[in-house]
């Protein structure tokens, strides 16, 4: 086990979570997640630990240090951590669980895709996408009920990433894959919560999950076998699919096999689709609750456009749109929470951290840091407004990362949100029900907002 200097200094143990604390066992985490780590920032602090089902954990909710973790210290944090040990019976080798000269080798190969370069190409397919389901609405009554935003907003999501990267029409497929993937965000949150080694034990959540992933890679094989078929057409109008299938590794002169390449499309898809959904989601529920916000919005989006639909060029002046995507990003940031496995002993901010730990990441409660976000309660767009980041440390806001795995697609992700909700709001506001229950959150493997929200679009011209 290799040992680093700082480790010969005297360092302290990492609080634990103690019976008779207050925080709870393993049972209250598993009852609700939230709660149990809420209780144990206030008991405990920025850094405390826990195990689960022999499991060491570190929660670490202190900017500085998650700096430490994500960028400074890649060679000693792995992704090899229990949250991807989930996934991964999904995900395979695909980007998002990955390490090593693989996820080089992989990330460097796509990464000239995702610059802001060439997002420009896909601000089309996304306008027109959304135009397309807010166009679905124009005969519809309130006898017809509210629409259910998240599975609309879901297709679109789908649709876009997979026009954009792989010219895939996946329309007549969309519904097998959206059941699939929200069987296997319950069961594999459901894992987080209770974790077994995956597929070891075949329990019934092991054969649902089983399933999802069967019905996804289906979903996936089908675009992908079609174009195999047709092979990959010209070079100048080449998409991602043709990159990725064309690549040939530097080193050996090898092509990216096809169990490889499979791998890569399924979690381009399941990282664009669940994130990007749920953002807007959230937004179009946090927006039905705060009309001030709502009319600051329309009133920038009605002078920017002027009745058009968004293009590219107006992005940079739709700065309040941009400003409410940031603020529902902080509250309901939907890849909350990620995972390092410490590979060797390590120190941080003076705790000890035996290799083999893992560090829990939590954007949830990180951005809700009283030091760095008062009431942070509050859906209050003006934070991200030009003059406010003051003196916020960076590290206290991560909805895409940081470091050398920070979101591949944050560029993509962050043009969409802001075309897609300047898009629905240029013509249609979405109205809660009378009397609506609160949404909550529900901590599945991504922030999922629990039942659906579901709202009445109305016209505003
Ligand atoms: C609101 C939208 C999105 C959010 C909040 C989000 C968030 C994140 C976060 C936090 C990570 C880092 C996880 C970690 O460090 O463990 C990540 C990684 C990743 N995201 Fe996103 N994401 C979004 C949209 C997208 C889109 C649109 C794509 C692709 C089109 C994408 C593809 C990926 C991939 C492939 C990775 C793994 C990157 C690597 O490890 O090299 N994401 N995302």
């Amino acid at each position: 086990m290799t040992t680093h200097e700082s480790d010969t200094r005297t360092l302290l143990e990492v609080p634990r979570v103690r019976r008779g604390d207050g925080v709870g066992g393993m049972l209250a985490f598993r009852r609700d997640q939230l709660s149990f780590l809420r209780r144990g920032i206030d008991r405990y602090g920025d850094v405390f630990r826990f195990r689960l089902v022999g499991m060491e954990m570190v929660l670490v909710n202190q900017p500085d240090l998650i700096r430490q973790v994500l960028v400074e210290r890649t060679d000693r944090y792995n992704k090899g951590a229990a949250l991807f040990e989930i996934v991964r019976p999904v995900l395979g080798d695909g980007l998002i669980v990955s390490d090593g000269e693989l996820w080089h080798r992989q990330r460097r190969m796509m990464a000239p895709t995702f610059t802001m370069r060439t997002v420009p190409r896909f601000v089309r397919t996304m306008t027109t996408e959304t135009q397309r389901m807010v166009d679905g609405w124009r005969d519809r009554t309130d006898a017809d009920g509210p629409v259910d935003v998240s599975t609309e907003i879901g297709r679109v999501a789908l649709r876009i990433v997979t026009q954009s990267l792989f010219s895939a029409d996946v329309a007549a497929t969309i519904p097998a894959f959206e059941r699939a993937f929200a069987t296997a965000n319950t069961v594999m949150g459901a894992f987080f919560r209770f974790p077994f080694p995956p597929l070891k034990v075949p329990t019934p959540g092991h054969r649902r999950l089983l399933r999802a992933t069967t019905a996804m890679d289906e979903f996936v094989s089908g675009f992908i076998e079609a174009r195999l078929a047709k092979d990959a057409g010209a070079e100048e109008d080449a998409d991602l699919l043709t990159l990725l299938m064309h690549a040939v590794d530097e080193e050996d002169g090898t092509k990216m096999d096809l169990k490889q390449l499979h791998d890569e499309v399924l979690n381009l898809c399941i990282a664009a689709f669940e994130t990007t959904t749920n953002t807007l989601a959230w937004a179009f529920y946090l927006l039905a609750r705060h009309p001030e916000v709502e009319r600051t919005l329309h009133a920038e989006v009605d002078e920017v456009l002027a009745g058009r639909v968004p293009a590219f060029d107006d992005i940079p002046r739709l700065t309040y749109t941009r400003m409410v995507i940031d603020e529902v990003l902080r509250i309901y940031s939907p890849a909350y929470q990620t995972m390092r496995h410490a590979s060797v002993d390590d120190e941080l901010g003076g705790y000890r951290i035996p290799a083999g730990t893992n560090v829990l990441i939590n954007s949830y409660f990180l951005h809700r840091h009283q030091d760095f976000w008062p009431e942070p309660e509050e859906f209050r767009p003006e934070r991200f407004g030009p003059d406010q980041a003051g003196d916020r440390p960076r590290h206290a806001y991560l909805p895409f990362g940081s470091g050398p795995r920070i979101c591949i697609g944050k560029h993509f992700a962050l043009v969409e949100l802001v075309l897609v909700l300047a898009t629905v709001a240029r013509t249609h506001r979405l109205v809660a029900p009378e009397g609506a229950a609160e949404v909550r959150p529900d901590p599945l493997i991504t922030l999922h907002p629990h039942g659906g929200v579901h709202l009445y679009p109305v016209a505003r011209r």
